[in-house]
C-alpha cells in the first residue's frame, strides 16, 4: 500500500500553533501505530499573501488537488482587513473549497462529559449531546452572481446573491441522509422557505431525496426557529442539513453547546476520488483568533479532532480515530483545560503545547 499523503496548511494566527500539536499526533501514529503519512506543508491565507502576493498560490492549489487529504488551521487577521477583497486571506480558503468542490461540510457538535458543566447552557441541556450539522459549502450566497459593490444614483449598493441549483441541493441532501442512516435516522432540514425562493426549492428537493430514504425521519424547520431550538433543546436533533450561510451561523452557535469554539472540528468532503475515498479537507470551525494568537493560549482540540475525522473519512482508520477521540475525552476528564475552557476568571490553564503533550500521553496510555 502506498503511504497516504497529507497536505498541511497551518495558515495564520493560532493556525500554526494548533497545527504544531496535530503534528505531534501525526508523528505519534507513525512511530507507535505504524501509520505513516507522507506529509507536506504549504502556505494559505495572509502568510501566503505576504510571500506570494496571493492568499493561495496556484502550486498550492494544484498540490491540494493531488493529495489524499488536506488539513487546514485557520486564515485571516486584522492586518489584512484593508486588502482588496480578492486578496483577503479568506479568499484562499474559499478557493480551496470551491475548486476541490467540497460541497458537504460535516460539523459535529459533541459535548464531552467533562465539559457539560462548563457550557453557558444548563448541564442537562447539553450533557451527552451528539449532533451533526451538514453545511452546504460551495454554493449559496457565498458564491452566487451577481455580486459586488456598485454605484447606483448617488450611493453605493452592496450585492450578494443566494442561488441554489436542484443538483447542488440534491447532492448535499443525499450526503446528509446517508449520515443519518448511520446515526439515529433523524434529519432536520433548515432554510427560510417562508421568505426565500431558494428555500422553497431547498425544501422541495430535500423532500424528494427523502423518498429514497424512507427509514429516515425527515423534518423541516425555518432556520431562525432552528437557531432558537438549538439553544433550547439541542438533543432533539440528530443530523441537520442547511445551506452555506445558515450553516456557518448555526455551527458557531452549536460550538457553544460543546463549551468552546476551540472544540469543534469539521470535514469538508467532495465527490469520491479514484481510490473511492472522498476528496477532502479537514479544518477546525474556529478562525485565526487574533486576540490570543502567539500567546500559547489556543485550544488545539478542534484541530486534533479534525485530524481524527481525517483518519475516519479519508484513511479508513475508524478505530484509530476513536482512539484519538477517547484520548481527548480522558485528557478533559483528567482536568486539563486551556483558557477557553475555564471562563473569565479561569485559573491555571494549560498552554496549547501542554494540552498537546497531554493528548500524546493519553494516546501512549491507550496502547
Ligand atoms: P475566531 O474563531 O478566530 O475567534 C472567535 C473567538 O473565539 C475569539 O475570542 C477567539 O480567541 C476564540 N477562539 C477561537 N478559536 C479558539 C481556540 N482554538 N482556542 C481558544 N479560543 C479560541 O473568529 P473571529 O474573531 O470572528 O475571526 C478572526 C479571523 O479568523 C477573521 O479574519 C476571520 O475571517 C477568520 N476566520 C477564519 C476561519 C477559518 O480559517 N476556517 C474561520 C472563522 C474565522
Ligand atoms: C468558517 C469561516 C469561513 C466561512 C470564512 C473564514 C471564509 O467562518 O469556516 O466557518 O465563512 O465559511
Ligand atoms: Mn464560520
Amino acid at each position: 500500500m502506498t503511504t497516504p499523503s497529507l497536505l498541511i496548511l497551518p495558515g495564520d494566527g493560532i493556525g500554526p500553533e494548533v497545527m504544531a500539536e496535530v503534528r505531534k499526533v501525526i508523528d505519534w501514529y507513525g512511530a507507535k501505530r505504524d501509520l505513516a503519512f507522507d506529509v507536506s506543508e504549504d502556505l494559505v491565507g495572509g502568510c501566503a499573501y505576504d510571500k506570494h502576493g496571493t492568499p493561495l498560490h496556484d502550486d498550492t492549489m494544484a498540490k491540494a488537488q493531488e493529495v489524499d487529504a488536506v488539513l487546514l488551521g485557520a486564515v485571516g487577521g486584522p492586518q489584512y482587513d484593508s486588502l482588496d477583497f480578492s486578496l483577503k486571506p479568506e479568499r484562499g480558503l474559499l478557493r480551496l473549497r470551491k475548486e476541490m468542490d467540497l460541497f458537504a461540510n460535516l460539523r459535529p457538535a459533541q459535548c464531552f462529559d467533562a465539559l457539560a458543566d462548563f457550557s453557558s447552557l444548563k448541564k442537562d441541556v447539553v450533557a451527552g449531546l451528539d449532533i451533526m450539522i451538514v453545511r452546504e459549502l460551495t454554493s449559496g450566497i457565498y458564491f452566487g452572481e451577481p455580486r459586488g459593490i456598485i454605484e447606483e444614483g448617488n450611493e453605493r449598493v452592496g450585492i450578494n446573491t443566494q442561488r441554489y441549483t436542484e443538483s447542488e441541493i440534491d447532492r448535499v441532501a443525499r450526503n446528509a441522509f446517508e449520515l443519518a442512516m448511520r446515526r439515529n435516522k433523524k434529519l432536520c432540514s433548515m432554510e427560510k422557505a417562508n421568505v426565500m425562493e431558494s428555500g422553497v426549492l431547498w425544501r422541495e428537493v430535500v423532500t424528494e431525496v427523502g423518498k429514497d430514504y424512507p427509514e429516515v425521519e425527515l423534518s423541516h424547520m425555518y432556520a431562525d426557529a432552528g437557531a432558537m431550538q438549538l439553544c433550547r433543546w439541542p438533543k432533539q436533533f440528530d443530523v441537520i442539513v442547511t445551506d452555506n450561510l445558515f450553516g456557518d451561523l448555526l455551527s458557531d452557535a452549536a460550538a457553544m453547546l460543546t463549551g468552546s469554539l476551540g472544540m469543534l472540528p469539521s470535514a469538508s468532503l467532495g465527490a469520491p476520488m479514484a481510490n473511492g475515498r472522498p476528496k477532502a479537507m479537514y479544518e477546525p470551525v474556529h478562525g485565526s483568533a487574533p486576540d490570543i494568537a502567539g500567546q500559547g493560549k489556543a485550544n488545539p482540540i478542534a484541530c486534533v479532532l479534525s485530524f481524527a475525522m481525517a483518519l475516519r473519512y479519508s484513511f479508513d482508520q475508524g478505530e484509530e480515530a476513536t482512539r484519538l477521540e477517547k484520548a481527548i475525552e480522558k485528557v478533559l476528564a483528567d482536568g486539563y483545560r486551556t483558557a477557553d475552557l475555564l471562563g473569565e476568571e479561569g485559573k491555571d490553564p494549560v498552554s496549547t503545547s501542554q494540552m498537546g503533550d497531554a493528548i500524546i500521553a493519553a494516546l501512549d496510555a491507550s496502547l
